[in-house]
């Protein structure tokens, strides 16, 4: 056995690896088994940034008066590139319905769960835990439920009974609302109202719906590690438990930190993804986030982010910086690429802490 999968502290880490991934059923199988300590593969190296006790992310009323609207969305998406949104349209019933169908899939029983287990992304509905589980330095507390929603949304009996009667009406909901978020942006940036949606950037939908369970040891690990989005634009919808939090600047003391992005009744977060600061040529903000390990004793939190991407069939389809956002001053900061090339290197890299779109940028 090479030294290399040894991790420092002399485990056998892809051991360690494979036989958690073998029982098919994630962090939530070990806090069922009642574990005290959290397996080495979760640990994470100490986080050295500070969490922000001031720093806020902006609420947008998105029935306001437009020209308001485009300002509060031009402001976000240029600074932090995080907003939350409330009276944006989608029902609080099926947002309701949407969270308790993902607690449903996740608390059910293993012989309901088992069957979708699997890194095959040929599968377009895929139950993990870690999707990059073997890639990354260090796995998250969370398991989750993948479906490529768009644009050839899967067959009815290929998604969990637990989730059937809701998904699909649920990315419905929230593409509509990724539609009118993208004419906000396209008008921010000076674009025709369709010019984003005109170009694929809500073609195609998956729909990620993460489970993170109480962690015995929060401290050692966490739910999502640090990472901006591989994809156009993001809409998240999250419960009642804080966890998100987004890397900003502390203005006074010029530093990276970590803020909160707390619960609000009824709002969804929205964020840039790495494409949109791709195409905006580097103008609008895709921002690392991450999720802090569960602490609560008996309460899982859950969320389910919309990524909003390209149509992946046009395999040809490149994305650039937009010509209008590209002048003498502003000179082309990224070379053109197809979404699957972006994807591709995404994936391959894991959550290793860098963003991927460096690795596009041009010298
Ligand atoms: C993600 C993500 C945040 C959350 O899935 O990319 O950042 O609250 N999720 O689960
Ligand atoms: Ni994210």
């Amino acid at each position: 056995m090479s030294t290399t999968t040894k991790g420092t502290a002399g485990y056998d880490r892809r051991r360690g690896l494979q036989a958690f991934d073998d029982t098919k059923a994630g962090v939530k199988g070990l806090v069922d088994a009642s574990v005290t300590t959290i397996p080495p593969i979760f640990h994470h190296p100490p986080d050295s940034l500070a969490t922000s006790s001031t720093a806020t992310i902006p609420v947008i009323d998105l029935s306001g008066r437009r020209s308001e609207v485009v300002g509060e969305v031009r402001a976000a998406t240029e600074t932090v590139g995080f907003f939350q949104v409330v009276n944006h349209g989608v029902p609080a019933d099926l947002l309701a319905e949407m969270l308790a169908s993902v607690r449903r899939f996740h608390e059910s029983p293993a012989e309901a769960k088992t069957p979708h287990y699997t890194r095959d992304l040929a599968r377009k509905v895929r139950f993990n835990s870690n999707f990059d589980l073997f890639q990354s330095p260090a796995a998250n507390w969370r398991d989750t439920l993948f479906c490529q929603a768009l644009p050839d949304p899967p067959e009815p009996e290929e998604l969990p009974t637990a989730v059937r009667g809701v998904l699909l009406e649920y990315g419905d909901a929230v593409r509509q609302l990724a539609v009118r978020v993208l004419e906000l942006v396209s008008e921010a940036m000076g674009l025709a109202p369709d010019r984003l949606e005109k170009m694929g950037c809500a073609d195609g939908l998956s729909v990620v719906s993460n489970y993170y369970p109480p962690c015995p040891q929060p401290h050692l690990t966490l739910g999502t590690s640090r990472h901006s989005d591989p994809a156009f634009l993001t809409v998240l919808l999250q419960d009642d438990m804080a966890g998100l939090q987004v890397l900003v600047d502390d203005d006074g003391e010029k530093r990276a930190v970590w803020a909160d992005v707390p619960p609000v009744p009824g709002a969804l977060v929205i964020n840039v993804g790495d494409l949109l600061q791709l195409v905006s040529n580097g103008r609008l903000k895709s921002v690392e986030h991450r999720v802090v390990a569960n602490r609560s004793r008996d309460r899982a939190r859950i969320s389910v982010a919309a990524f909003f991407n390209a149509d992946l069939r046009q395999t040809t389809a490149v994305y650039g910086p937009i010509e209008e956002q590209v002048t003498s001053s502003a000179p082309p900061l990224y070379r053109s690429i197809t979404v699957e090339e972006f994807l591709s290197h995404y994936d391959g890299k894991g959550l290793d802490g860098r963003p991927a779109l460096d690795h596009f940028l041009l010298p």
